[in-house]
């Protein structure tokens, strides 16, 4: 744990010249393998275009358009702070803007950042077709292109900035376990609620964890009632899934395998109606995730340092934005081009209860939030 919060740092403090120097678990990580492609599931809601101007922005501009506020709190409340604070630090003008979930949204805004001429655009798409569309536009227009978070499957960009997106996943698989041994339950019945089957990250999570859970599935020692794609990684939807997962288990499950804290949250409100409360899991180490470690209703989640990837990304833009090469750590496969991008891969972390602290004391999340109305929990968890 410790060793992946240094490296985390010594990621974080290096910026990008010395990437390689903080370890090298970058698996290279592979692209996907075919997932089906349902649709993409809009989680649009409300319209933030709310655009982030620089102080200086001499440079130029870095336009960044982000996926949605629904998916993930992360998106709005992290990204978006930290990409801004990183681009504008280094004397760019930072256009960050939000698709809101809706493809058609994030082309208008690719076009209107591209006719500006963007240094270089950063998109995190809602899935690779749409995106790639995108990322051609801007190179035919002599744009630089960041994927930043997820990979555009043919999409061609310079730079891929992102963390082990298998690793999050097999830190998944294994806190389940970890979980469901520590309440020593019998073969128990296992839910996997995946996220949108159009994003590359959540193959890559299903990779890491399906790893972990399949033999356990296969030896009988597990068993598996349900695995489900969330469209969109919408949370609602992720909710109404869930609850005919516990209707054809059945009315009870051991243990529930979700993508990330929103889908984790979905599944914990069906089980808190059904009065259950059983191992979940997460990801983004988000308020509510981390109150509900706290409260017991979630086993665990995956911190991603974001400032981490946040100051990655813009020291790559800066990097493109003066025609360098941005300084790597890895490659990723795009399984349709059959090429390995370069990529810069952050390190996820586990948290469960007795580490909650750490995301706290890493500036992610502050103790007014995470605490407010769970006080006693807090300080059981040496949270102050
Ligand atoms: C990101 C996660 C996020 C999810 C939903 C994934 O691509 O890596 O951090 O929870 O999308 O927005």
């Amino acid at each position: 744990m410790k060793r992946r919060f240094a490296r985390a740092t010594c990621l974080a403090m290096v910026g990008t010249f010395l990437l390689a120097a903080c370890g090298s678990d970058d698996k290279g990580s592979s692209g996907s393998t075919a997932t089906t492609a349902a649709t993409a599931g809009s989680t649009a809601t409300g319209d933030s275009t709310a655009t982030s101007s620089g102080a200086a922005g001499e440079g130029g501009t870095i336009g960044v358009i982000l996926p949605d506020s629904k998916s993930s709190v992360r998106w709005e409340t992290a990204d978006r702070k930290y990409l801004e604070a990183a681009i504008t630090a280094a004397g760019f003008k930072a256009d960050i803007q939000n698709a809101e979930g809706d493809t058609q949204k994030m082309a208008t805004i690719a076009d209107s950042m591209i006719a500006e001429g963007v240094k270089v655009l950063m998109i995190v798409n809602l899935d690779s077709d749409s995106g790639a569309t995108i990322l051609k536009k801007a190179k035919d227009a002599g744009i630089k292109t960041i994927d930043y978070d997820r990979l555009t499957l043919g999409g061609g960009a310079d730079v891929y900035i992102s963390f082990d997106n298998v690793q999050v996943g097999t830190l998944q698989g294994e806190g389940l376990v970890k979980c469901i041994t520590d309440k020593g339950v019998k073969t128990p019945k296992i839910a996997v609620l995946n996220g949108s089957p159009t994003d590359n990250n959540a193959t890559l999570f299903a990779q890491g964890y399906d790893a972990v859970l399949k033999p356990l599935f296969d030896a009988g020692t597990y068993k598996l009632v349900d695995d489900q794609s969330v469209p969109g990684w919408d949370n609602q939807k992720g909710g109404q899934i869930f609850e005919q997962i516990i209707a054809t288990a059945g009315g009870s499950v051991d243990g529930v395998l979700a993508a990330n804290d929103g889908l984790g949250g979905a599944a914990i409100a069906v089980l808190q109606k059904n009065n259950l409360q059983v191992p979940v899991t997460g990801q983004d180490a988000s308020v509510d995730g981390l109150r509900n470690i706290l409260t017991g209703d979630q086993c665990m989640t995956v911190y991603k340092a974001v400032k981490t990837e946040a100051e990655a990304a813009a020291a790559a833009a800066i990097a493109l934005a003066s025609g360098k090469a941005p300084d790597t750590n890895g490659t990723v496969t795009d399984t349709q081009l059959k090429t390995e991008v370069p990529a810069v891969l952050a390190t996820p972390v586990a948290i469960y209860l007795d580490n909650v602290k750490d995301v706290i004391d890493d500036g992610y999340q502050t103790a007014a939030d995470v605490c407010k109305g769970l006080e006693a929990e807090c300080k059981t968890a040496g949270i102050s």
